[in-house]
């Protein structure tokens, strides 16, 4: 089962971004903002290193991130969340996988994957806000396994439950955190209710 975040200042966020009415600008803002609650309940297992510090009254030892990792949005929409990840992350690495979905069969078509090779136990954050049929997150673990990542975490903003039963069935080892699971996709595989288009109200690029 995903990890869905039930605090009221997601559900707020998400509720703003859900409406017709919000703008592109407004829209990117949640986006983001929500992000960053959904990568610190992720990230809460995250291994750290003891150092040594000195504060203006004393020495004591303290904690910094003690391991590799690589931030993999796909594009289009994914982009929206790097922002929130890397300012969290400051130090992680980036890869991007390009997804287009076929309009008529919603099947992922690949259209562009620049992801380093796995060092050792790296950690993939894959990133992408709508998780529909699941076409596109499976072949994005797919991929990122073919590289040599054994460890692999999927952040997203709304799941409909056909393809969190997929990420379940052929990626039993990824586990996913979305900040709202919702009802079921329409005939157009869209999410209900959803949030319409993701990378349309993050770039501006809606027609109607
Ligand atoms: C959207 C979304 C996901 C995918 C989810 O991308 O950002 O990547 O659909 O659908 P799925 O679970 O059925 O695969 P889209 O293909 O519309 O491309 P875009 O991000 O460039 O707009
Ligand atoms: N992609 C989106 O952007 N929205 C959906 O509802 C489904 C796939």
């Amino acid at each position: 089962m995903p990890t869905i975040l039930t605090h009221p200042l997601v559900k707020h966020r998400v509720t703003l971004m859900r409406d017709i009415n919000t703008k592109p600008k407004l829209f990117r803002e949640l986006v983001n903002e929500i992000t960053e609650f959904l990568a610190i309940e992720s990230l809460r297992n995250l291994k750290t290193v003891d150092v040594p510090v000195t504060t203006p009254v004393g020495d004591t030892v303290g904690a910094k991130i003690g391991e590799s990792i690589v931030i993999v949005p796909i594009l289009r929409a994914g982009l929206g969340m790097l922002d929130a990840m890397l300012r969290i992350l400051p130090y992680a690495k980036v890869g991007v996988l390009g997804m287009q979905r076929n309009e008529e069969t919603a099947e992922p078509i690949p259209y562009c994957a620049k992801v380093p090779q796995a060092k050792g136990d790296e950690l993939a954050i894959v990133i992408d806000p709508m998780l529909a049929t699941g076409g596109s997150a499976c072949d994005a673990f797919s991929q990122l396994k073919k590289l040599g990542y054994r460890r692999i975490v999927f952040l997203n903003l709304v799941a409909a439950p056909e393809g969190i039963a997929k990420v379940e069935k052929e990626h039993p080892d990824v586990p996913v955190f979305t900040a709202a699971k919702d009802e079921r996709l329409n005939s157009s595989f869209y999410i209900v209710p959803g949030l319409g288009d993701a990378g349309d109200r993050i770039f501006g690029t809606l027609t109607s």
